[in-house]
């Protein structure tokens, strides 16, 4: 592999083949959609797929959904609550989603054919008929029935406010870099920071020393102030698919804490005085653990409490 350069010539290079591998990705799904779409309730299933999703799903699925697919750790995967999910989805949306994420504790593991097989499964257990054998080609012209959830709110110019992230890959996208910033300051007086681009190359390094320094501090508080608002945007869920608990009071005021005290963190930055922001940096990490202890770390009545970061069965998250 050639080694990228440094400098604008190679990132504007890397812009270029980004923006050219999006226009390819239209391409091919405007022909992956080309066809006759097909309500699920139409025969689109063997009933042979059906059996061999069965035995997969009993395996590998049943403890966490259930052997009549009811819920128990993660959704249910039949009725309302799971058509609602996929309303106005494809079968293949179903399919990439249970191969790039199922099981949950071994995301990866599954063929395309066997995710196949378990959407057919899935399909059998909600009572939708068995029929002609669900192919590739067929998956994407196979609709569940409905239109996709409205947006939660919409902007200036008609934007949507989307929910895509559950609330965990949210605090691992977006809250948790952010505080990273922050708490780094605890390690490295940002004032030392003379920003020296990384060798070799590497984008996010790079970021952070083109805005180093104080400003970085400056902006992580700005995002966390801007971003913690989003917690309590509705239609975002837990990892373990219970919706995220905005109608708790107290995890509404953990929310605002949060967001009060990165407009704390960020007024404090302007003293450019490192033991300060690294104190109230320590403080910080109080305000996310004071939320964390109650509703990420609590276990359920019965099962042993973890705070463990590791993947495994999480029973443990968003508990309500
Ligand atoms: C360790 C527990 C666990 C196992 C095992 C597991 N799942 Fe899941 N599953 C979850 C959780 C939790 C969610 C909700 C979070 C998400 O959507 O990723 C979920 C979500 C889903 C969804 C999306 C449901 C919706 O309404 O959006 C599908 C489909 C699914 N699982 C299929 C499967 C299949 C098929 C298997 C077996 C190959 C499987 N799961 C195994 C825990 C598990
Ligand atoms: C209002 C409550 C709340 C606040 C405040 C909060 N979190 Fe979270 N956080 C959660 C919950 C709940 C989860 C589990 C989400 C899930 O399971 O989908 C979580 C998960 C996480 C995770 C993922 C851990 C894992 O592996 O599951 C990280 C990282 C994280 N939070 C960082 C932070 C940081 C850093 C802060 C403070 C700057 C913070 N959070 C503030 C509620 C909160």
């Amino acid at each position: 592999m050639r080694r990228i350069r440094l400098g604008p010539a190679g990132i504007r290079c890397a812009f270029g083949v980004a923006v050219s591998a999006y226009a390819l990705v239209g391409v091919f799904s405007i022909t992956g959609h080309a066809g006759q779409a097909r309500p699920v309730a139409a025969g689109v299933y063997s009933a042979a797929q059906a059996t061999r999703g069965k035995a997969l799903f009993t395996d590998q699925c049943a403890a966490c959904h259930g052997e009549m697919m009811e819920g128990v750790v993660g959704p249910p995967l039949t009725g309302n609550d799971f058509l609602k999910d996929f309303a106005g989805m494809s079968a293949l949306d179903l399919v990439d989603k249970i191969v790039a994420t199922m099981p949950q504790q071994a995301p990866g593991t599954l063929t395309r054919p066997q995710a196949t097989d378990l959407a057919a499964y899935i399909l059998q257990v909600g009572q939708f008929p068995a029929g002609q054998e669900l192919t590739a080609a067929a998956l994407p012209m196979v609709m569940f029935p409905g239109t996709k959830a409205a947006p939660a709110a919409t902007n200036a110019g008609g934007l949507p406010v989307v929910v895509v992230a559950n609330l965990r890959q949210y605090m691992i996208g977006v809250t948790f870099p952010n505080a990273n910033i922050i708490f780094n300051t605890q390690l490295k007086d940002p004032g030392e920071d003379k920003g020296k681009p990384p060798v070799p190359f590497d984008y996010v390094l790079w970021g952070s020393t083109a805005y180093h320094g104080w400003q970085q501090i400056d902006h992580a508080a700005m995002a966390l102030q801007e971003t913690t608002a989003l917690f309590l945007v509705p239609g975002r869920k837990c990892q373990n698919g219970r919706p995220v608990p905005i109608n708790k009071p107290d995890f509404v005021q953990f929310t605002h804490d949060l967001q009060d005290f990165a407009r704390e963190v960020q007024k404090v930055a302007l003293t450019r005085d490192v033991e300060k922001v690294s104190a109230l940096s320590e403080k910080l990490n109080d305000v996310c653990a004071n939320c964390h202890k109650v509703y990420r770390d609590a276990a359920p009545p019965g099962v042993a409490a973890s705070s463990s970061l590791e993947g495994g069965i999480t029973t443990d998250r968003c508990r309500q």
